[in-house]
């Protein structure tokens, strides 16, 4: 943290006086400290506050008042090594998202060079509300950093998530992200993700609940510690397409495969998080089926085992399969990871709260060959997507 640059722009939520104690931890680690400020904020926490904490003055207009000189924002953004936003706010997420540029704070953001962390803060009606979501999604494509905001009781009095990390883990989150290695630069990664639909005839399928969020969550995980990143995914409402690396979207599971194995050869390392259908059918209608008898019988035959198949071509990559289980858990998994041929397996149990389809949260275990299991907490799918990379780089060293 010495000498490093932090540039903290504040927005108006009751949160700011945490960046008081924020400050003074930075400031402590040896790092210099810019801090921007909305005119909004400042009736939460003041700037002689924050310009004494951190031995600087703090800016809020394009024009310095009295002087006639302007702030230069291009060069406060050029300055820093990294930009922090905290707290921020429902509305400045949306401006972010959407390049609107209406205070110092935001001009800044969008001239800013280096890498961006935003820690929002807000109720919980507006944090989850489908807009804010959107917004942070939009933002994450950006590759800017979320450091997601905590449950907890609210300045509402409501319970609930919204409540901004606290100074301790804001430090935390700056000091990893800045000593972050980029450890996977000059490695290809595969990684697949989401559902697979099978036709049954032209209006229906075969399919499932998955999202893709845990398969996106790993991609923007790798693509953040320098890999190339090929993200082949099923049908998904995750607007893959802003996100800056290669995505191929797929709807059936032989659409998948032949995705994979056209990109496998030239892969280092393949993480097959895709809740891929075990079975099709044996013959798609070419006809909607109309509804005749009482019952109806189809007929079903396997699919192509994605995971399996590319464990027989391996030679040098490393293969990563997820498991999904419902009961004898571990057991089941590891004989799936020597079944596959794969090198590790990541298990989600469905008896976990929190684990499974569709949510924010995920609980894993991590199986390795020589059987070696770790079991981590229920976290958010971006901190599951930590633990499965530093573990696939620790396995690669
Ligand atoms: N998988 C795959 N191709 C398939 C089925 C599964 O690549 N046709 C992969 C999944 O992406 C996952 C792993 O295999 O990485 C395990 O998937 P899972 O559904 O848990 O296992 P199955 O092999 O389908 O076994 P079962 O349904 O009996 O548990």
């Amino acid at each position: 943290m010495k000498g490093k640059k932090i540039l903290i722009g504040i927005t108006a939520s009751i949160a700011a006086y945490k960046i008081a104690t924020l400050i003074r931890l930075l400031i402590k680690a040896g790092a210099e400290v810019q801090v921007i400020i909305t005119n909004d904020a400042k009736q939460f926490i003041t700037p002689l506050t924050l310009s004494t904490l951190s031995k600087k003055p703090v800016y809020s207009d394009f024009v310095k008042n009295d002087l006639g000189e302007w702030t230069n924002h291009v060069e406060l953004g050029l300055w820093a090594d990294l930009f922090l936003i905290a707290p921020a706010s429902a509305n400045t997420i949306a401006k972010m998202a959407n390049g609107i540029c209406d205070n110092l704070l935001l001009a800044t953001y969008l001239s800013a060079k280096c890498p961006v962390l935003f820690a929002p803060a807000m109720d919980l009606d507006m944090y989850i509300h489908p807009s804010t979501k959107k917004n942070i999604t939009t933002l994450e494509s950006y590759g800017n950093e979320l450091i997601s905001a905590r449950h907890g009781e609210l300045a509402s009095g409501l319970i609930g998530e919204g409540r901004m990390a606290e100074p301790e883990e804001l430090f935390s989150e700056i000091e990893s992200f800045l000593s972050k290695k980029k450890d996977l630069s000059n490695k290809k990664v595969l990684i697949t993700a989401g559902p697979t639909y099978e036709a049954i005839d032209p209006v229906r399928f075969i399919g499932n609940h998955s999202t893709g969020k845990m398969g996106l969550a790993l991609a923007l995980e790798c693509y953040n510690r320098g890999a190339e990143v090929s993200l082949i995914c099923g049908p998904n409402q995750l607007n893959l397409k802003e996100y800056p690396f290669n995505t191929i979207e797929v709807q059936s599971s032989t659409e998948m495969y032949n995705a994979c194995i056209e990109l496998f050869e030239h892969t280092n390392i393949a993480i097959m998080s895709a809740a891929v259908a075990d079975y099709k059918v044996a013959e798609v209608a070419s006809q909607k089926i109309k509804k005749k008898d009482d019952t109806l019988q189809l007929e079903l035959t396997k699919t192509i085992d994605i995971l399996s198949s590319l464990g027989k071509l391996k030679k040098k990559q490393l293969l990563v399969g997820f498991a999904l289980e419902t009961e004898n858990e571990k057991s089941n998994a590891s004989d799936k990871l020597v079944r596959k041929n794969a090198d590790m397996i990541v298990l989600n149990s469905l008896n976990d709260k929190g684990a499974g389809f569709g949510g924010d949260t995920n609980k894993i275990s991590i199986i390795h060959k020589d059987k070696h299991v770790i079991d981590f907490d229920l976290k958010n799918k971006k901190e599951v997507a930590v633990d499965i990379i530093n573990e696939i780089v620790s396995l690669m060293n």
